[in-house]
């Protein structure tokens, strides 16, 4: 079909469903019935947006991710669906995000506050807000036509009455309707509020409906227009300056009514443009541009900044009054390099970059912007540190290091609040590709861009000094030692077989020796003691030797059994440190073959037999390009062996 042809047919396709899709049309008593049939049509607008989000399910983080003990330590983390795909390392940031609304559904003193998010530059504020606003896109309100603050109908209900349909409804009733409204009830209903038309609209942030963001203002463009409309001069020669009919009320509370308004870094702008923003939470009325009455507003106010902004407000006294009326969530970097790295996926998955990126190089990238956001500590290093946050187990001498990650949070308060932000990274990201003639981005070439970037623009030499020690030694460092592995495991045939027949047979004579027993040949049932030697050339690789040898053993059994008794898959990764230890054994057995084969110029047949096997694994199982395996090579060759 041509494209013409097909896309004729999808607006056919479209309109029909428009048009099937019927809108409510029907005055208050209509509605009225409507309600009786389902009172949940009526809800506040903390309410609808806190059922827009859930409704797209959560859940409890599983006993089975890792994440669960190693980085939130036991602590029941919700996780909303809605969410989960789109931000990263912030399941905390959205479950009080999540709190803040289901306390606001419920009426309580949450429902009259400000939510504000206060976090450094690029850690997913506005992305956060904009994600928030979307959940209520497209879903159904009903106001009253012809007003333009979109009321809801039942405010056309009198006092006197509102028991009584409370009642009857099951529903409470909030607030006046509009100056707008009642003009019309008066004139075009005669009054007779009964009559009164009933529209139905979607939630739309473009068309303005009930969706309103307030950019920030500088004193002289300033204008209390912007939240509360205004009085349209051209219509102020047909009607006096007081009728409801010269209002324009097209400011951010009167399209954000019902629904949401952000406020786009709030204390950027002046402290009488707050006023009014407290006055519309804290009572839930706006007032009314001209001479009319105040106007009721249903709304969730979500504003943001950044912390300095936050800090100068905070300062001034006068300010306490506001700052009552703010519920502040924190909104700090990621601090979970592989959390962090997801985030670089998705951005460069919605971006129309489409280069070859080669393995680890936005783990290389994540490891700076995290290690940049670390506060050092007394009591490891910061890799150390960026692995214990990351959810990994640290090895000293054969055993899982025990720095708890309670401590170390304790230890750093402040900690995700400055540091390199997540643009930053992209722009390096950004630059390396530009500057390759082949297409790419490696973690070399994202090395030296984000070098250059840190020494060209940051301008806070001690923070600079850090970076660019961060770069050339630590992350650099843990690079070369990744890529050593990488190159090592990929002259190994088979890896996954050999680390596994070496897991069994270690696990077999480490039993042996730890129940005092003999070893049985399956094949000749030959009992044999075990082999010393063996266990010692696996244990030395992750420093156990002497006495300490005893306790590894029996732990790897007990451990083991354990895991089996529970009937959990026992393989070679299941208990770290014997992992670690049975890869280095691997690793070290091609080590200085791998080196001479990579750096010889002239290799002999066999040699490069293995060359070109190696090279293979590296483009069929790990990823890797022709162009940026051979651009790895090289600078393993030129850094990693440069003694060989
Ligand atoms: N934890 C995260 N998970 C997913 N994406 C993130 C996360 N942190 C930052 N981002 C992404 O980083 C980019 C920059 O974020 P955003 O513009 O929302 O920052 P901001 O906090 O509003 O910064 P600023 O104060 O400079 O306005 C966005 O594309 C956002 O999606
Ligand atoms: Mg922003």
């Amino acid at each position: 079909m041509s494209a013409r042809k097909s896309l004729l047919k999808k607006i056919a396709e479209a309109r029909t469903k428009s048009e099937s899709e019927k809108k409510f049309s029907g005055n208050l008593m209509d509605y009225v019935e409507l309600v009786e049939k389902d009172p949940s049509i009526v809800k506040t607008s903390h309410q609808r947006l806190y059922e827009s989000i859930s409704e797209h399910g959560s859940y409890a983080m599983p006993d089975s991710d890792s994440r669960k003990f190693k980085v939130f330590d036991g602590e029941a983390v919700k996780v909303y669906k809605y969410f989960e795909n789109e931000f990263f390392g912030m399941e905390n940031v959205i479950a009080k995000i999540m709190n803040f609304l289901d306390s606001a559904a419920h009426r309580g003193e949450e429902s009259r506050q400000v939510l504000l998010l206060m976090g450094p530059v690029g850690a997913g504020k506005s992305a956060l807000t904009e994600h928030i606003k979307r959940a209520l896109e497209g879903k159904k309100f009903y106001h009253l036509k012809g007003d333009p603050h979109r009321g809801e109908p039942l405010q056309l209900i009198p006092r006197s009455l509102r028991s009584d349909f409370e009642k009857e409804l099951k529903v409470k009733i909030e607030g006046d309707i509009s100056p707008v409204a009642r003009h019309k009830l008066l004139n075009d209903y005669a009054g007779k509020y009964e009559n009164y038309e009933i529209e139905e609209s979607s939630f739309s942030q473009r068309a303005r409906r009930g969706v309103a963001a307030v950019p920030p203002m500088d004193a002289n463009s300033q204008d209390v227009s912007v939240l509360i409309g205004s009085v349209d001069i051209s219509k102020l020669d047909k009607y006096p300056e007081d009728d409801p009919r010269a209002l324009s009320l097209t400011g951010a509370f009167n399209t954000g009514n019902r629904g949401i308004v952000e406020l786009i870094e709030v204390f950027k702008n002046e402290i009488e443009f707050l006023h009014t923003i407290i006055t519309a939470t804290q009572e839930k009325r706006v007032p009314s541009p001209g001479k009319s009455d105040m106007l009721h507003f249903d709304g969730v106010i979500l504003a943001h900044c950044n912390e300095a902004e936050w800090n100068r407000f905070q300062s001034e006294h006068t300010n306490e009054a506001i700052m009552d009326r703010i519920v502040k969530v924190s909104v700090p970097y990621c601090l979970e390099v592989n959390q962090e790295l997801k985030i670089y996926e998705k951005m460069l998955g919605k971006s129309d970059f489409k280069a070859h990126i080669a393995p680890h190089t936005l783990k290389v990238a994540s490891m700076f912007s995290v290690m940049s956001r670390l506060k050092p500590s007394a009591k490891c290093d910061i890799l150390t540190k960026m692995k214990i946050y990351n959810g990994e187990d640290v090895l000293e001498k054969g055993r899982v290091k025990k720095v708890d990650i309670k401590d170390l949070r304790e230890e750093a308060k402040h900690e995700g609040l400055d540091g390199i932000s997540t643009r930053f990274i992209t722009k390096a990201l950004d630059h390396a590709l530009s500057n390759s003639d082949k297409n790419m981005v490696t973690p070399i070439s994202v090395m030296d861009s984000l070098t250059k970037m840190v020494k060209e623009q940051i301008t806070d030499d001690a923070f600079k000094k850090t970076c660019l020690e961060l770069l050339q030694k630590t992350v650099r460092d843990e690079y070369l030692k990744i890529l050593e592995a990488e190159i090592a495991k990929a002259f190994v045939t088979a890896y996954d077989e050999q680390a596994q027949s070496l897991f069994n047979s270690y696990l077999d004579n480490a039993e042996a020796y730890t129940t005092r027993t003999k070893l049985k040949d399956k094949v000749t049932k030959e009992e044999r003691l075990p082999d010393e030697e063996f266990m010692k050339s696996i244990e030395e690789n992750i420093g156990i030797s002497g006495s300490a040898k005893d306790g590894f053993r029996s732990d790897v059994t007990a451990y083991m059994f354990a895991k089996m008794r529970r009937g959990d898959k026992v393989d070679y990764k299941a208990y770290e440190p014997l992992r670690e230890a049975i890869e280095a054994y691997l690793i070290n057995s091609v080590k200085s073959f791998a080196r001479i084969v990579t750096k010889s110029k002239s290799r002999d047949s066999e040699q490069k037999e293995k060359y070109s096997e190696m090279m293979k694994t590296m483009i069929d199982d790990y990823g890797y390009s022709a162009d940026s395996a051979e651009e790895i090579l090289a600078y393993a060759s030129n850094h990693l062996w440069r003694d060989g």
